[in-house]
């Protein structure tokens, strides 16, 4: 069997983790973030994607979907989540799994960030734990090639 491939994808102002509010997002940086996933999954192989532009993300989700060779996509699409129709319509346009992922629990938080328009066309939700939200993704991911 090969082994499980994710690529961690975020989108705007999580290059900013660390200094941006960190009484809602934490204290670590997406570099961290990153660092612990490949510490605490040594089995999967790991790919980190980051752009502040909404086209970017949209362009990597095709260029991995054409090349292939990955078992899923954990997706923090930041602000983008709650009203970007474009990426929406990307993650539907593609057959690899992508699992959103949230450090906060955007349903305890301001009325806009409780709508999520990204949810449906995602495998799954995993919002509000955190770092660890990244963890539970890759579980998640781990369990859906079934090697979990
Ligand atoms: C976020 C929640 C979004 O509402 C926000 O715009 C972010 C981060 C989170 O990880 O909790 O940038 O996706």
């Amino acid at each position: 069997m090969s082994r499980t491939s994710i690529l961690v994808m975020n989108g705007p102002n999580l290059s900013r983790l660390g200094k941006r509010e960190p009484e809602i997002y934490g204290q670590r940086t997406l570099e961290e973030i990153n660092n612990g996933l490949v510490d605490a999954f040594p089995e999967i192989r790991f790919g980190f994607f980051q752009s502040e532009h909404e086209g970017a993300l949209l362009e990597k989700l095709f260029e991995i979907e054409d090349k292939g060779g990955w078992s899923g996509v954990l997706l923090n699409a930041g602000a983008l989540t709650h009203y970007s129709v474009a990426l929406r319509d990307a993650i539907s346009a593609v057959k690899v799994p992508v699992v959103e992922v949230h450090l906060s629990n955007i349903y305890a938080r301001e009325e806009f960030r409780r709508k999520s328009v990204i949810s449906e066309v995602c495998t799954g939700v995993i919002s509000g734990f955190g770092v660890e939200s990244y963890h539970l993704g890759a579980r998640a991911i781990l369990g859906l090639v079934g090697k979990a």
